[in-house]
């Protein structure tokens, strides 16, 4: 399996075939988005939240894809409002793909869409041909985190790290801890300003406090598990 880092929150997962999951796809303004919203590949499109930098190019890379997009009830029912295929679970609910599952879970922040809906935000549980990837969205640290990892034991966890708007480097220690994944790969730092942190530092920090490993991604790298 290929997770793919594209900047920002945006990651793909792939089989290396013909499935590829897209999650979060902010990429045009992105100013390190690795690849443009016409040329991503996407098979499923999933979406934590309603901010401008996760919910993004997920339309239009829907309409010209065909892909469907997983987002909590009301931001599917704003796609599905503007022509896209979207499944609506809430905070608890999974569905099923020929390639795995993807269930909702809790996050801690805000979610307004563009267009004004309000949500709750989520986390993604991801079982991507058996490989258990959790997307934690955007959070702050909160101790039902561990829930997540005591249900499910994670492969790979996709972390925030830049605080400002989410957890900050430190917490994200704390986060990983609870969480317990063999490998954390951080994101959502360093693509403006006020996100800007040191992830070496966060790496070196999980590794003496945890037995996760870090793997940091440049956008554009990709991690083959
Ligand atoms: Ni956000
Ligand atoms: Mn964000």
């Amino acid at each position: 399996m290929e997770v793919r880092f594209l900047g920002h929150a945006c990651f793909t997962l792939s089989d290396g075939g013909s499935t590829t999951v897209l999650i979060d796809p902010f990429l045009t303004g992105n100013p390190r988005g690795a690849i443009s919203a016409d040329d991503v590949a996407a098979t499923t499109i999933l979406l934590t939240h309603g901010h401008q930098d996760h919910l993004g190019d997920t339309v239009a890379i829907a309409k010209r894809t065909g892909a469907t997009v997983v987002a909590i009830t009301e931001i599917a029912g704003e796609l599905g409002a503007e022509g896209v295929d979207a499944r609506d679970p809430n905070l608890g609910g999974t569905e099923k793909f020929d390639w795995g599952t993807v269930k909702l879970v809790p996050a801690l922040h805000t979610s307004t869409t563009p267009n004004g809906t309000v949500t709750p935000p989520a986390g993604l549980l991801i079982n991507f041909q058996d490989t258990v990837v959790y997307h934690l969205g955007d959070t702050c640290l909160f101790s039902d985190l561990a829930l997540v990892g005591k249900r499910t034991p994670i492969d790979i966890a996709l972390m925030c790290i830049g605080g400002h708007y989410t957890m900050d480097r430190t917490d994200a220690v704390e986060a990983a801890s609870l969480i317990g994944a063999k490998t954390v790969i951080p994101c959502h730092f360093n693509t403006f300003p006020a996100i800007e942190t040191d992830a070496q530092a966060f790496k070196s920090d999980v590794e003496s406090a945890t037995s996760s490993n870090v793997v940091i991604l440049e956008p554009g790298d990709t991690h083959t598990t």
